[in-house]
């Protein structure tokens, strides 16, 4: 087998990241796009040493279950895995996945939105072109109406396709539920915004890191909380999931005396919690972020949490009843673990956005053990997934 070379398969599974698998002499297939029991026409375009990756030339047989895809630039743009299968069966795939994983029994995927949910998008400039850079080949694409952006962005974005850009490199845009953000950068002392603004609803402009138009940070509300909004700030982009997620973890956190919020980003879980505990603690490495903290601490007037810059192995043991950890993609480092392994805590709850990560960090996290584990869709139609798990001291069964 070589790449370019075509055959045709029978798909004869799904995985959870929207590829059909087929066998070819024995040897597994995944082809982009493809649903189980569908006759195709494919062409190989990656082999390594124990399966190989193709993209379907021709559907000769479709799925019952296949949907049309209402994106012009899906297999460009690489970012939806999904768009082709009806939404139960994305979440019944992931939802396999993660029960097969954790040897779990979750019956439901929690999820609030199947498109338009996306809050901020990054969008790079080319020779006068603006679009999204293809996950595979770096290559420029161009969009027209992205299924998962807030519908705001894709009228702003559609806006800068008849501008000129050629000073441009890169235009971020966040919103809120009322606000709108843009953070430009390029090689520019000055951008005229007067038209930008005319056409459009916004609330604050950056380029190249400064101000240049409006307020400094733009506001998000989550019941009676606020949460201010930084241009370099963390924040999650699925608003209506983020409550779905936000309130699994207060379930699992419960009530006690101190909490502490590793990994806290701009403070939201922990101020999310503010009347269950007495004290809380925030750690975040992102200077950024924890005056983003701070100031949301004092826009809700709290003074029953405070924040520490630093990495998440500054924790001391402290009595703390519960700590919620929500680290990156890499999951916790081995330093963590250890420090997490000897704390006097009773619980631990985790939030995780790479399943694979967390069970890594769940088997090395000995002196726990899971007692529960929920998935949320927060990324609907990618091939992403959120858990968020409660893990209990053993000591204290
Ligand atoms: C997935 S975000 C979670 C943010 C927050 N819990 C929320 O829901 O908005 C992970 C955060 O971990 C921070 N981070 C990354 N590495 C870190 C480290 N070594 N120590 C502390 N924080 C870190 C990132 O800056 C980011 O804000």
């Amino acid at each position: 087998m070589k790449i370019g070379d075509k055959y045709t398969v029978i798909i004869e599974d799904n995985d959870s990241n929207g590829n059909g698998i087929a066998r070819i002499n024995n040897f597994v297939v995944f082809v982009s796009y493809a649903l189980k029991d569908e006759k195709i026409e494919i062409e190989i375009t990656n082999i390594n040493k124990r399966f190989a990756n193709a993209k379907i030339i021709n559907i000769i047989k479709p799925s019952k279950i296949r949907q049309e895809i209402k994106c012009s630039c899906y297999d460009k743009c690489g970012g939806c895995n999904f768009l082709h299968t009806p939404f139960d069966y994305e979440k019944k795939l992931k939802l396999n996945e993660i029960n097969k994983l954790f040897g779990s029994n979750i019956k439901e995927i929690l999820t609030n939105n199947e498109y338009n949910y996306r809050n901020k998008a990054t969008f790079h400039i080319k020779n006068n072109k603006i679009g999204y850079f293809s996950e595979k080949t770096n290559e420029l694409v161009e969009i027209n109406n992205c299924l998962l952006l807030d519908k705001r962005i894709n009228d702003i974005y559609n806006y800068f396709k008849g501008q000129n850009l050629s000073d441009l490199d890169e235009i971020i845009i966040r919103v809120t539920n009322r606000e709108t953000m843009l953070i430009i950068d390029g090689n520019t002392l000055k951008y005229n915004y007067d038209d930008l603004i005319k056409y459009n609803n916004i609330d604050s402009i950056y380029l190249n890191d400064k101000l240049i138009y409006g307020k400094a940070y733009i506001v998000e509300e989550i019941n009676d909380i606020k949460y201010s909004i930084y241009p370099n700030a963390f924040f999650q982009v699925n608003y209506e999931n983020m409550i779905l997620l936000y309130n699994k973890v207060k379930e699992y956190a419960g009530t006690g005396n101190k909490l502490l919020d590793l990994y806290c980003g701009t403070g939201t879980i922990g101020i999310y919690l503010k009347d269950n505990f007495k004290e809380i603690t925030g750690i975040e490495i992102n200077k950024e972020s924890i005056l983003n903290a701070n100031i949301n601490k004092s826009l809700n007037h709290i003074n029953n949490i405070h924040f520490i810059c630093g990495d998440a192995s500054i924790l001391k043991n402290d009595c703390y009843d519960v700590v919620i950890v929500d680290p990156p993609r890499s999951g916790l480092s081995s330093k963590v673990i250890n420090l997490l392994n000897n704390l006097d805590t009773k619980k631990i709850v985790y939030v995780s956005c790479n399943p694979k990560t967390l069970k890594r960090d769940i088997e090395l996290l000995n002196n726990y053990i899971l007692k529960s584990i929920e998935c949320v869709n927060m990324f609907n139609k990618t091939k992403h997934v959120e858990c968020v798990c409660l893990l209990e001291r053993k000591y204290y069964e």
